[in-house]
């Protein structure tokens, strides 16, 4: 007879979160493992003791939440993206941007429960109290030695990844681009993202990091103890109604992102963006390096910014890493 297998803990993990908060069957599990109960029990114990929260009962196996401490093991087991990449996750630090920026000099991926210098764009501050972000930073090599062109389009692939992601999580339709950098849902903001391009060697491509913060529990009441910005900009997964463990909104964020930043049809992705433009044909106000810019919004360049008609007839193109959106 064959002896049963032993359920690996990291698999039984992404079935889990694959179930997002349904029971699983305990029969299912020692049938497609090809184990028994007695090893899924070993393996819950183990995913428990490093601070995930799972019930198990006569009903199956839940999961309620996963603990920071299985997180660098499932993305390392979960993500294809690049075996290389180094993967950290902390309880605390000032901004994942700054640990990012740090290791640029090799692939990794930074996550971080809690910072306490977040930072968007523009010298702005990003805010997320403990435990209700998807706050992480990665590298990634320039797509091409312009740097400006390469914040740009890394900018605008991010923005569609992103939202294709959660689009697919939630099941909601189109999730907006405020370009360059929101995403929007019902005009309020759920997601920022933050593009910046260091140098690490003299004639290297420089490098640039992806930093990334998607409100997931945020509620409320912690609305009602935060910035006026935010409490009057800002919605997430909770105020949707969306349930889903950030562990599992980071693997699907994380693979989608890496496959827009390698895909070969960049026209399918402006088209993609095209539709979750939220400024499309609209009139706006924008301040580029200082001046203020007004214009309607006619397209988006990948490599050369957003495309404005400005009131004089004139077309001009705005930069990413320079240029935001006025009120
Ligand atoms: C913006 O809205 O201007 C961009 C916000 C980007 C926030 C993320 S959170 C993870 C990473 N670390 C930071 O300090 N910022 C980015």
């Amino acid at each position: 007879m064959t002896k049963p297998f032993q359920m690996p803990e990291m698999e039984l993990l992404g079935q889990l979160l694959r179930a997002r908060g349904r029971n699983l069957d305990e029969g299912f599990l020692t049938w497609e493992y090809a184990t028994t109960p007695k090893r899924i029990r070993r393996s819950v114990d183990r995913l428990t003791r490093n601070g995930c929260r799972i019930e198990y009962d006569i009903k199956g196996i839940r999961l309620i939440d996963s603990g920071l401490s299985v997180w660098s093991d499932y993305l390392h087991h979960a993500l294809t993206g690049d075996s290389e990449r180094a993967i950290q996750v902390y309880k605390q630090t000032t901004s994942t941007q700054d640990l990012a920026k740090a290791r640029a000099d090799k692939p990794s991926l930074i996550l971080a429960d809690e910072q306490t210098g977040g930072r968007g764009r523009l010298g702005r501050s990003w805010h997320a109290p403990a435990g209700t972000g998807l706050l992480f930073s990665m590298t990634t090599l320039q797509p091409r030695k312009d740097q400006s062109g390469s914040v740009d389009r890394t900018s605008f692939l991010t923005a569609v990844a992103v939202a294709q992601a959660i689009e697919h999580i939630t099941g909601h339709g189109l999730i907006q681009i405020s370009w360059p950098n929101d995403l929007v849902v019902d005009q309020r903001k759920l997601a920022g993202i933050l593009v910046e391009s260091i140098c690490t060697n003299n004639g290297d491509p420089p490098t640039l990091i992806v930093g990334v913060g998607i409100n997931i529990g945020l509620t409320q009441k912690h609305l009602a103890s935060m910035p006026e910005e935010v409490r009057s900009h800002a919605t997430s997964f909770a105020m949707q109604g969306w349930s889903a463990d950030r562990l599992y909104v980071a693997e699907r964020v994380i693979t989608e992102i890496d496959r827009c930043l390698h895909a070969p049809n960049i026209p399918l992705l402006v088209d993609e963006w095209r539709v979750r433009n939220l400024f499309r044909d609209q009139t706006i106000r924008l301040c580029s390096n200082g001046k203020t810019i007004q214009g309607t919004v006619i397209d988006l360049d990948p490599d050369d910014g957003l495309i404005v008609r400005r009131d004089t007839g004139e077309i001009t193109h705005l930069h990413a890493a320079t240029t935001t959106v006025l009120e």
